[in-house]
């Protein structure tokens, strides 16, 4: 049966909606009696788009328990619509506009009254900043230098936050309280012991405890790691043994530049299996993923080169771009007909003044835009640069091991050949629990980069004692362990990912990114909502990343959640509930109202 176009849809009644559905979904929804309009809009539109969701569920065997049962199908529908579609664009209300920049503009007064008053009459004077030496210009940038003092510091209570207990990345840690006894300029870790004479100034309660050295730490659910496969959670059953035993074998650091002697034979191992996990011809592994951009693109370009970034292109793809010479022009956010417009002007116009062609051309794009949650368009982008006979560089930090039937990230996902992405870059810090980072590419690309990347001559090469740690969660998420941990994990991730994008969506906070993807920023837009948002969450047990201006625009900050394998349905139901408390104290809700109540 075919379904009536978006349009229509919009016009009909619930019980229209309803009968619509039963009659044309297989299987017909078991609560479809309780879903509201919207809900059912959106699950005849998912029915009828023509292209399907490429990330295959797991199915849940005979004696597992699908633990969103319940909900499956509104799942599968979302998640399919998600795919098909664009995902939802979120309009700041005039109000909320008006507020955050009324936010700023307060606090930048505030702190220039503050720092006026600190000069002349020696109020504050600390903060103010000294007078730099004579004949020397000063060595801060006197904006950052005031943003930090003035803005940052009032709220740094929420950042930098030193988790205890040995508990890292763990969904279930512990984080030290902190107080601040000179007005959030300088924190310190709250000891009961040595602070007995001092007022608590810290929210004291029931997620509380004092450690063996009197420190105190606070429970939290951790909604803010890249834990995504819960490696850190059940390490000691998947990599704890193998990483333990490689202890007597390898040393933690080589000392030494992977060109000189700093190649061990667990790099070279490690080097292999990602690229056969990615279907490429060789790959080359470096300590740390932000230097494998920042050291690999200048070597690939230079001078008379051309990159193609997406705007929102991590930092470490620029600080690389910037270093590489060569010229930079950005594309709209992942919008291949931006991309395809940028590129034809690229080459009609040729490099400026001479108009000689570019030497080469390189398109550079992240899998998932971990600011954004939302994954690469990289089909129509593959089309655009084969169709223009560019390269193509593709960052999959966030998407590898994450996205894919079998983690095998955004290419996987996108249904796009590996070999149609010259060049795959991508990190261990976040599935795999490691750290590093890699490029997957054709064996003369990576032969190339060996000896020409900084990254690989001059750089501490990665820990082998870490290697073997990536290297054991490969194999896991293969389920070359012989065990279904890695399905189980990558079912688990979406499963909860999904979940908790729809249970946010329906508190009607402005969620951004696509289903399927484990990143969901939220946003918050005030200045004064990023601290009150994260010390309520914090005050409830929720550890929680918030992020402000500059590192997104003046006008979008957001907290950001990031879910994991390692998350229980309990764990995310506690947190919505806690979450849905605190989106309506600092009224999030703008899907709902013009002032988010
Ligand atoms: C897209 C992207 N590329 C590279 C990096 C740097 O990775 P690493 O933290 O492993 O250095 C990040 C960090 O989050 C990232 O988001």
């Amino acid at each position: 049966m075919s379904i009536p176009s978006s349009s229509t849809l919009r016009t009909l009644k619930v019980a229209e909606l309803r009968s619509l559905c039963s009659s044309a979904l297989t299987p017909v929804p078991s609560n479809l009696n309780k879903l509201r309009k919207a809900d059912l809009i959106e699950l005849l539109e998912a029915s009828d788009s023509t292209e399907a969701a490429t990330q295959s569920t797991y199915e849940y065997d005979e004696d597992e328990v699908d633990p969103y049962a319940d909900v499956r199908e509104r799942l599968e529908a979302l998640a399919k619509y998600s795919a098909a579609n664009p995902p939802p664009e979120h309009h700041i209300t005039l109000f909320a506009a008006f507020t955050t920049y009324l936010g700023y503009a307060v606090l930048i007064c505030v702190g220039h009254l503050r720092d006026f008053f600190g000069l002349t009459l020696s109020i504050g004077s600390r903060y103010v900043p000294a007078t730099p030496r004579t004949g020397v210009a000063p060595l801060l940038k006197s904006w950052d230098n005031f943003y930090n003092r003035r803005l940052y510091h009032r709220i740094q209570d929420c950042f930098n936050r030193p988790v205890g207990g040995g508990e890292g990345a763990k969904c279930r840690m512990k984080v030290m309280e902190r107080v601040s006894y000179d007005g959030n300029k300088t924190m310190i870790v709250a000891n009961r012991a040595a602070d007995t004479d001092k007022p608590t100034k810290f929210v004291d309660g029931q997620y509380n405890e004092t450690d063996e050295d009197g420190d105190v730490v606070r429970r939290c659910l951790n909604l803010g790691s890249y834990n995504y496969l819960g490696f850190a959670d059940d390490w000691n059953d998947t990599c704890e043994k193998d990483v333990l035993s490689v202890l007597d074998r390898a040393p933690v650091s080589c000392s030494s530049p992977r060109v000189e002697v700093g190649t061990h034979e667990l790099h070279r191992e490690l080097e292999v299996l990602v690229a056969r996990f990615l279907g490429k011809d060789d790959a080359l592994v470096l300590n740390m993923g932000f230097n494998t951009n920042a050291t690999t693109i200048p070597a690939l370009v230079s001078k008379g080169d051309l990159i193609i970034s997406d705007q929102l292109n991590h930092t470490s793809i620029v600080s690389g771009a910037r270093a590489s010479g060569a010229a930079v022009r950005v594309f709209k956010h992942n919008d291949h007909n931006d991309l395809d417009k940028v590129l034809r002007e690229a080459i009609v116009m040729g490099m400026p003044r001479t108009r000689r062609p570019w030497n080469k051309i390189v398109v550079m794009v992240e899998g998932i835009y971990s600011m954004e949650g939302e994954y690469c368009n990289l089909k129509n982008i593959v089309k655009v640069c084969k169709q223009y006979g560019v390269y193509l560089y593709l960052d999959e930090a966030h998407s590898i091991g994450a996205m894919g039937p079998t983690g095998r990230g955004c290419c996987e996902y996108c249904g796009v050949d590996t070999k149609d992405v010259d060049v795959l870059m991508g990190t261990f810090t976040k599935s795999f629990g490691g750290m590093g980072g890699y490029i997957a590419a054709s064996q003369d690309v990576v032969d190339y980069l060996r000896t020409k990347c900084a990254g690989s001559i001059f750089h501490n090469s990665l820990s082998p004692i870490v290697c073997q740690q990536i290297i054991t969660a490969f194999k896991v998420i293969m389920g070359e362990d012989g065990t279904k941990f890695g399905r189980n994990k990558l079912r688990a991730l979406r499963d909860n990912s999904n979940y908790m994008r729809m249970r946010l969506t329906d508190m009607g906070l402005h969620v951004l990114g696509n289903y399927d993807s484990p990143i969901m920023p939220v946003l918050l837009y005030n200045p004064t909502k990023i601290a009150a948002f994260s010390r309520e969450c914090f005050k409830r047990g929720l550890a929680v990343v918030v992020v402000g201006f500059p590192a997104v625009p003046i006008l979008m900050s957001r907290a950001r959640f990031c879910v994991s394998a390692g998350h229980t349905r309990e764990d995310l139901d506690d947190a919505l509930v806690k979450i849905e408390e605190v989106a309506d104290l600092c009224c999030l809700r703008y899907a709902k109202s013009t002032f988010g109540m």
